[in-house]
């Protein structure tokens, strides 16, 4: 019996409706022993009887911050504006550490860790008095994970982006997190800066606390928790450092206890026509291909149908309209100053295309919270009729080499599209031999090779990078050319991989390919030298080797013990080698999505 109250034996049933779940712990008429037990250790720092007793929701605050989650670490500081929310409106704040992550700093991969955030937070909000929570959102994993836990359990609950950092500087010029490195790292290949030089321009792009203020995963990830209706209207592009940050956070502590009392779950906000709108704000937003692998756990951890197709069949023909980078020049700053989600939904609703019924935590729809709201600053917001670019979703590819995967045609630079996509007998397609890695480790060793022949007209091929192969799956699908092609001005080659790619990465690469060669996907038998063909019009990607070629190359790869990847090197990573599914399918674990609405009272 998943009902905690009945679970508790104190006889409340559903139908006694708003009884909170809190009570079952702490005012249990039925068992006294219990409820004294509960309440005494809860009552050691200070809070009293009378306080747990008053029939006041419980808030938990999942606290995603910490000196290892630089990204989060501002939600120490925003956590006291929640409870002063939180007490304002009624309610008890209870404070909670979340396994830590932080992109840049979890070895061998934070996403690893994405699903042992979500395992964990599920356990608290299952087994804890808490009637409604706060998820303190911000680095690229921590939403996600907090997103997924809340849809499995089901009770009331808000997120809160801990916002962007302040715009990064270097010389007059914008520099973006994450983007900067990966300009710096062709800068430092092609002699121009030393590492001195090369450090100190990847850190002028973090200036203040807050997560990457470029249109990585985090502000796409932000965007959509907003999108997706989760967090209060025009919240989540705050930068973190501004008042309006700290007026949010007092803003979401009230409105918690509100939805507690009125009984607003995720169920009720999370519904297809939400996820229809993520999709469709991703692409106008430039947003990272990340999201479609997160987004799409949400929805199975919700019980909502959601696809890779879906992704391309209602994202691919939206225009880009937000010019930050890595697709354009602006930073997380100027997207607040210039209305930030909300324009950008308004945007689209003026052609019809967001669900403007979808229900959102504030009690009111995305139409309602939106439709207003004009573009503040058309330099960083293009309307719709003038967008930067048409058709800035992602397209799907699938063929003999994978049975998905996708690409990012919103990033393709002209001079990327002349070199490869503008032969006018065949469009959007080309052909080409490719170079294949087997991990990032074996890239870096053997990229400046000059044995590998690499040139302008080379696919780069990275496997051994999925969810099982590199566990978590790698972003590492953005290869650099060789230096010696850098030199020659050629900044980009096509690239292929099992594994993904950071949302700050400018790179048309083709990625999340699912099944990995580790899951016996055709990445495994590829060779280089071999022939591959992309059809972005098409979506298609090709192997140009026979059947039966392909065949006696997989039975070779079988009778050998199938594509070798490294040992575990912690628990975790084996338990999770061992339950999970493929980047297509949101990289959730596959027995957990079965588990739906477990705090349903
Ligand atoms: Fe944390 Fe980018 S590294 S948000
Ligand atoms: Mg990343």
């Amino acid at each position: 019996n998943a009902n905690p109250a009945s679970a508790f034996g104190d006889g409340s049933t559903a139908t006694e409706g708003k009884r909170l779940r809190s009570r079952a712990w702490f005012d249990n008429p039925d068992n006294p022993d219990m409820t004294a037990l509960y309440l005494e250790r809860y009552l050691n720092f200070g809070l009293t009887r009378e306080e747990l007793q008053s029939g006041a929701p419980i808030i938990g605050i999942a606290q995603t911050g910490s000196d290892l989650s630089p990204c989060n670490r501002h939600h120490l500081v925003l956590a006291e504006r929640l409870r002063e929310g939180i007490r304002t409106a009624g309610g008890i704040a209870i404070e909670f550490p979340v396994h830590p992550i932080q992109e840049t700093g979890k070895r061998p991969t934070a996403s690893l860790d994405r699903n042992l955030a979500y395992l964990g937070l599920v356990e608290v909000l299952y087994g804890y008095p808490l009637d409604g929570v706060v998820l303190t959102i911000g680095c690229d994993k921590t939403t996600p994970a907090c997103l997924m836990a809340a849809a499995t359990v089901n009770i009331p609950a808000i997120a809160l982006s801990v916002g962007p950092m302040l715009n990064g500087w270097f010389r007059g010029e914008r520099t973006g997190s994450g983007t900067i490195v990966w300009k710096a790292r062709q800068m430092m290949a092609a002699g121009e800066i030393d590492y001195k030089g090369f450090l100190e321009l990847v850190a002028s792009s973090a200036p203040s606390t807050g997560y990457c203020n470029t249109m990585g995963t985090a502000s796409t990830m932000n965007s959509l928790a907003e999108v997706l209706g989760m967090q209060l209207p025009g919240s989540a592009a705050i930068p973190a450092p501004y008042r309006e940050r700290q007026q949010a956070a007092y803003e979401t502590g009230k409105r918690i206890v509100e939805m507690v009392r009125q009984d607003i779950k995720p169920s009720d906000i999370l519904t297809r026509d939400a996820f229809h709108n993520a999709i469709v704000v991703n692409s106008a937003i430039g947003g990272s291909t990340n999201a479609p692998i997160h987004i799409n756990a949400i929805a199975k951890h919700i019980g909502v149908e959601l696809n890779v197709d879906d992704w391309q069949t209602e994202g691919h023909e939206i225009p880009l309209l937000v010019n930050l980078q890595p697709a354009g020049e602006y930073l997380g700053e100027d997207f607040h100053r210039a209305g930030g989600v909300p324009a950008v939904v308004a945007q689209l609703m003026t052609k019809g295309l967001i669900r403007e019924d979808a229900m959102t935590v504030n009690g009111k729809t995305i139409g309602d919270n939106c439709r207003d709201q004009e573009i503040l600053d058309s330099r960083v917001i293009w309307p719709f009729d003038a967008p930067l670019k048409d058709n800035a979703g992602f397209v799907v590819l699938r063929g003999n080499l994978f049975g998905s995967a996708i690409m990012k045609t919103s990033v393709i630079s002209p001079e990327f599209r002349d070199r490869y996509l503008s032969n006018p007998a065949d469009p959007e397609a080309f052909e080409a031999k490719v170079v294949v890695f087997d991990g990032p480790e074996d890239y870096h060793h053997r990229i400046d090779d000059p044995a590998l022949a690499i040139d302008a007209y080379t696919i780069l091929v990275i496997r051994g990078t999925g969810p099982l192969g590199y566990p978590g799956a790698a972003e590492v699908v953005n290869m650099r050319p060789p230096a010696y092609l850098i030199k020659q001005g050629i900044h980009s080659l096509p690239c292929i991989g099992d594994g993904r790619q950071s949302g700050t990465s400018g790179s048309p690469s083709v990625l999340n390919a699912s099944p990995e060669a580790a899951a016996g996907g055709n990445l495994g038998i590829l060779r280089s030298g071999d022939i591959v063909r992309l059809d972005l019009r098409r979506g298609s990607a090709d192997i140009l080797v026979s059947d039966e070629e392909l065949a006696e190359r997989r039975a070779a790869l079988d009778a050998a013990g199938g594509y070798k990847v490294p040992a575990s090197q912690t628990p975790w990573q084996e338990i999770q080698r061992g339950i999970v599914d493929q980047l297509d399918e949101g990289m959730v674990l596959k027995p957990a999505v079965k588990y739906q609405r477990v705090a349903q009272t």
